[in-house]
């Protein structure tokens, strides 16, 4: 099912197929919140700029998230102040507030209709205070040191007993309708965008990505795929989750303004008002990708149940996470190129992360200078720096390979596969996908993953095939829904 973002969408005029080969200055692998923040300045500049978007615009990570904008991180800044000390985490905070600002100048001045509001956020504890493992004075000192405008409340309009910290003067938009809008402005600026343009190689030493169709020559290649494409280093340190969204409408009308981040355990809620009609939703079940454990939506249903008076439920939906492993973004030109760029580890806080990174990678390009460029650079991960992290990462793709190689079941044939399942499985010595609609039809796949061969698991809640080692997720058709794979999964007709 779609996101709630989708009610009113507008889409963004298609340009026709690349079907020959093209020379510009940068091109943009991923017409999400990274990618098209860093076209505006660059088309500004009078680059040739041409984004090539595997699917629609906004249609990804961007599409799926929480559209909440907030300069702390929703893992809590005490924690990065922990890590890091004062210093960075100032800079994290005046960085993201910054990047917050110029969402909300670009909304100005593009008149983008996406509701962007400043709202106030919350971490909150639930009334279960015996229970709570949150040391919120510790959080508000934290904040309080960052610079931020906060208060203790015990309200925090929900219809329940909770208390913790207000942060002022944050946000919320819709974030596909705020792409859409910025990408009918790089239209007016001369920026090419092909959708269902899904990139099948990169080559920086030649300069050129691949897609079906066609070669794109350009001297600057960007990767706003929310993680590289194809085989990084920073892929070994980076561990991958998905979190679930559902959305409801309530009896009452009252529906709680802002982010409220609900620590105990940890849920994010907000309201949304599409013309006449509000919705509540509400963010959790995170889990790591490839470990799909239960009906993640209906444990959502029943938390929003349990607490709110819901009428109907409308939507459900889910995103991805890639966490960097000392809590920093990725962002910028990589190791060993002066030509290739990544924006990646934004955790779950990806909407500021993805326009700092914008801005940032625009800055490279353009030579310019930029403050965050030492902070949250690409190129402080080294092979010998992360080698603790590469080698922790690795028994983890090793206990999978090791596990789904030895221990994937075996079938005789497909009549176990019900209808709507999915299930891995060895057939005559290959290691299968098998799927069966609704209609009964069968779809067999290869169960290797492309990408470095890691078996994929069934995700029930989604109907798609994550591949447990670094997030790749595939259709049922095999084609790559997002991860570094370049290819899709192997097709086996043969199998019935
Ligand atoms: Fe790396 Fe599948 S995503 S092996």
């Amino acid at each position: 099912m779609e996101a709630i973002w989708t009610l009113g969408s507008r889409g963004v005029a298609e340009h026709p197929s690349l079907a020959e080969d093209a020379e510009v200055d940068v091109a943009i692998v991923g017409a999400g919140i990274t990618g098209l923040t860093a076209a505006l300045p660059l088309a500004e500049a009078g680059l040739r700029v041409m984004v090539l978007e595997a699917g629609r615009v906004g249609g990804g990570a961007t599409g799926g998230s929480t559209g909440n904008l907030y300069a702390t991180l929703a893992s809590g800044q005490a924690p990065l102040r922990h890590k890091w000390g004062d210093d960075v985490a100032a800079d994290v905070v005046r960085a993201r507030a910054e990047a917050v600002d110029h969402v909300e100048a670009l909304v100005q001045r593009f008149a983008i209709d996406c509701q962007f509001r400043r709202q106030p956020a919350y971490r909150l504890v639930s009334d279960e205070r015996q229970h709570a493992d949150h040391d919120l004075n510790e959080e508000l000192d934290a904040l309080i040191s960052a610079g931020l405008d906060v208060e203790m409340v015990d309200s925090a309009g929900l219809p329940f007993d909770s208390w913790g910290i207000r942060i002022a003067q944050q946000a919320q938009f819709n974030p596909l309708h705020y792409v859409q809008g910025l990408a009918c402005a790089l239209l007016g600026e001369g920026v090419v965008i092909h959708q269902h343009a899904p990139v099948r190689e990169i080559d920086p030493g030649r300069g050129v990505v691949r897609t079906d169709e066609a070669s794109v020559t350009a001297k600057h290649i960007v990767q706003a795929t929310h993680t590289p494409k194809g085989i990084s280093l920073v892929q070994a340190g980076m561990p991958v989750s998905r979190e679930y969204a559902v959305s409801a409408r309530l009896r009452s009308g009252e529906y709680p303004e802002g982010i409220h981040w609900v620590l105990d355990p940890f849920h994010s809620l907000r309201s949304y008002r599409h013309g006449d009609d509000r919705y509540l939703m509400v963010i959790g079940e995170k889990h790591p990708t490839g470990e799909h454990r239960g009906d993640h939506y209906q444990l959502l249903r029943e938390y929003l149940a349990a607490r709110f008076d819901v009428a109907a439920f409308t939507h459900h939906w889910s995103a991805q996470q890639y966490t960097s492993p000392d809590g920093l973004p990725y962002i910028g030109r990589m190791h060993g190129h002066g030509n290739l760029y990544m924006a990646t580890g934004f955790a779950a806080d990806g909407l500021v992360w993805g326009t700092v990174a914008g801005t940032l990678i625009a800055d490279q390009i353009l030579d310019r200078d930029n403050p965050w460029q030492a902070r949250f650079g690409a190129r402080r991960i080294t092979p010998g720096k992360s080698a603790l992290q590469y080698a922790k990462e690795n028994a983890t793709v090793t206990k999978h390979m090791v596990k789904d190689y030895l221990g994937t079941e075996k079938l005789d044939g497909f009549d176990a596969i019900a209808p709507g399942h999915g299930r891995v499985a060895t057939v005559e010595g290959e290691k299968l996908a098998i799927h069966r609609t609704e209609a009964g039809e069968l779809k067999v796949l290869s169960a290797v993953c492309p990408h470095m061969k890691c078996i994929v698991h069934w995700n029930a809640s989604e109907s798609t095939w994550d591949c447990p080692c670094h997030g790749s997720r595939f259709d049922t058709e095999g084609e790559v829904i997002e991860g570094p794979s370049l290819h899709p999964l192997a097709k086996l007709e043969g199998h019935r």
